[in-house]
């Protein structure tokens, strides 16, 4: 076992007193357990991650206990409890200090949308300027999945506590795997699957982030498009997404837009490398641009272990930009760190 990600602990003595430090992340070490600053393994799944202020807060689902197959599943709707949606904050994008559950599940009320028996998946955080709030929009679902609905919560501090605030259907429709984007002029939109998982609606959202403002497009008609994330290059749009098939992992694919609202235009998969045609086991959950960085961006996904959704692990890789091309690429990497964006 890798020494370093093994719970290695350095035992400090100091005038008689012993202090526990966990052991500093050097590299990326995707699908092995990561754990944060205090040596717990990261427990932030479908997550997203918000820079402000100098730091890094990734944000995900708190996935605790016990994972079922409820009785009554006619398909593999593995689940845990909601218990909420935990905060995590870093500098360096490797080392990342536990900062608590930034959003608790509700759980005295049955009927509400956060009560544990719930489904809360793919949290994103994003900070509205006019407003000084921090906005978490959150896919919230009945425990068989046909609610297909949006949770919205706020709050004032990155760490949170978030308010909950509501949940609805985004302009009428359903809305499943989720992310936001805020473009440059401070428009945000929330890209969900929708219609049956069957297409991607993107809703353009109104000045405080906290609802739809009623200008919708449908895009990826038909093509059964999950788990996307959004991020801008060189004045184009880019979206990373998985295909549909629950916590299975499937081909990834990348699509570019010269205007947010589309046309989009599929350009295939990034992925290369050992068991690329199936995301390395993983499923997209965020792309993080690098700041400080030109053409830097972290792929994140998600390894989901279905039977045991807890302990299930992350793999961020480096998205290459080959200028020569125009084209993006995310090549397998057992270990890695920053450094990958310095080479040409
Ligand atoms: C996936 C989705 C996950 C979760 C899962 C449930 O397709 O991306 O967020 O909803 O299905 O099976």
């Amino acid at each position: 076992m890798l020494k370093r990600i093994a719970l290695t602990v350095l035992a400090v003595c100091t005038l008689g007193t012993v202090s526990v430090q966990a052991q500093k992340n050097e590299s990326f070490r995707p699908k092995e357990v990561w754990n944060d600053t205090e040596g717990n393994p990261i427990n932030a799944h479908g997550g997203g991650v918000l820079y402000h202020k100098g730091k890094y807060y990734w944000y995900g689902e708190y996935k605790v206990g016990e994972t079922v197959l409820p009785p009554d599943a006619t398909w593999e709707r593995y689940r845990t409890d909601v218990t909420g949606v935990s905060c995590y904050s870093s500098k360096d994008l490797l080392n990342w200090k536990f900062e608590g559950v930034a959003l608790k599940a509700i759980k005295d009320d049955p009927e509400s949308d956060i009560h544990p028996s719930q489904v809360l998946e793919r949290p994103k955080v994003i900070y509205n300027k006019k407003t000084k709030k921090f906005v978490m929009w959150m896919h919230i679902d009945s425990p068989d999945y046909s609610k297909a609905e949006a949770g919205v919560a706020i709050a004032d501090s990155p760490t949170g506590p978030f308010t909950y605030l509501e949940g609805f259907r985004p302009n009428g429709s359903m809305a499943r795997d989720q992310t936001l984007f805020v473009d440059d002029d401070g428009t945000a939109y929330q890209f969900a699957s929708s219609e049956e998982n069957q297409t991607m609606h993107i809703n353009r959202l109104t000045d405080d982030y906290t609802k739809p403002d009623g200008t919708m497009v449908r895009r990826f008609i038909g093509m059964a498009r999950e788990a996307p994330a959004v991020f801008k290059h060189d004045g184009k749009y880019y979206m990373l997404s998985s295909g549909c098939t629950g916590w299975d992992p499937n081909r990834a694919e990348l699509a570019v837009a010269d205007s947010i609202m589309g046309e989009w235009t599929v350009l295939g998969d990034p992925c290369t490398g050992p068991d690329a045609e199936k995301t390395f086991y993983g499923q997209s959950t965020y792309v993080i641009p690098v700041q400080g960085k030109k053409n830097a961006f972290i792929a994140c996904f998600d390894m989901w272990k279905k039977k045991d959704l807890q302990d299930s692990r992350y793999i961020w890789l480096p998205m290459m930009w080959d200028e020569a091309n125009g084209k993006f690429s995310i090549p397998w990497h057992a270990e890695w760190d920053l450094s990958v964006f310095k080479k040409k």
